[in-house]
């Protein structure tokens, strides 16, 4: 008799692996990634951390897959800050951003600028930079000495923002609202910047600046 219910368990244990063999495999691989990123995550501090709320527009680790939502990746914090601050005061507008930045504390402040700050910049392949408005540009980013407070290869630098890899609508929405005033930096060199350059250099310059490489993958 228990030979026999042996022998049974034995039949139904190779028929659910003949029927689910590949399935149980994929929930192994499946709890096994589930835990490894659950490690990540958790070494960031415990759940919920405040950087959730960001992902939906800016992407995962700060890499926004959307042209017309900044990256975090990889910007100076003491810039990300800057900007925080600025829409929590009203200086600088976005129907989304203002209310957010308004409820954030200054600890949760401190602690995501660090935390994106920290994340690897990538370089924005979701784009099509048209060749002569990217070439155009190049020339343009040259001639503004873009560099000079940008970084020599456009990645940012204390309270310089980061352009290389940056969301190409973004971009051009930026320098359209410094040229039109409705974005005020507090130094006025963006101002004084884009006041010389037309709707289609700004066009020209942000296909450039969408294209040029973070060096990461
Ligand atoms: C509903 C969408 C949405 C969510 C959620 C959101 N953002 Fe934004 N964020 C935006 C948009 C849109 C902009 C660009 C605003 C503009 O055009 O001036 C922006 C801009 C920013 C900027 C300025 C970037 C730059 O390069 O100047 C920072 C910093 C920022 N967000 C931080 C955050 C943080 C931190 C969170 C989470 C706590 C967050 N955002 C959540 C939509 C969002
Ligand atoms: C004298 C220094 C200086 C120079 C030169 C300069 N910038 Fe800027 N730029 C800034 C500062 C400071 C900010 C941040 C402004 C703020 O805090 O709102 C900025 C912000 C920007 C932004 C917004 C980025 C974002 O994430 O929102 C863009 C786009 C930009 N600059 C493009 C350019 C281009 C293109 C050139 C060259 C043609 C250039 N800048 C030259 C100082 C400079």
């Amino acid at each position: 008799m228990k030979k026999k219910l042996l022998l049974a368990a034995g039949v139904v244990l190779v028929l659910l692996l003949a029927l689910f063999g590949r399935d149980l495999l994929g929930l192994y691989r499946l709890l096994d990634y589930v835990d490894t990123t659950t490690q990540a995550y958790e070494a960031e501090g415990p759940w919920p951390q405040t950087a959730d709320a960001c992902v939906g527009c800016h992407g995962k680790q700060g890499s926004s897959l959307h042209q017309r939502y900044p990256s975090l990746a990889g910007q100076p914090a003491e810039y990300l800050k800057a900007q925080l601050h600025s829409f929590a005061s009203g200086q600088r507008l976005n129907p989304n951003m203002q209310p957010l930045a308004m409820s954030l504390t200054e600890e949760q402040i401190a602690k995501l600028t660090d935390y994106y700050a920290r994340q690897p910049a990538l370089d924005n392949h979701g784009f099509q930079p048209d060749p002569a408005l990217r070439e155009q540009g190049s020339k343009l980013a040259v001639a503004g000495a873009c560099m000079a407070c940008h970084g020599e290869k456009l990645l940012g630098q204390g309270p310089f923002p980061r352009l290389a890899g940056q969301g190409a609508d973004y971009l051009l929405a930026q320098l359209d609202a410094f040229a039109q005033g409705r974005r005020i930096d507090p130094t006025g060199s963006m101002k004084a910047i884009t006041a010389t350059l037309s709707p289609q250099d700004r066009k020209a310059l942000s296909h450039y600046l969408a294209s040029l490489t973070t060096n990461s993958k």
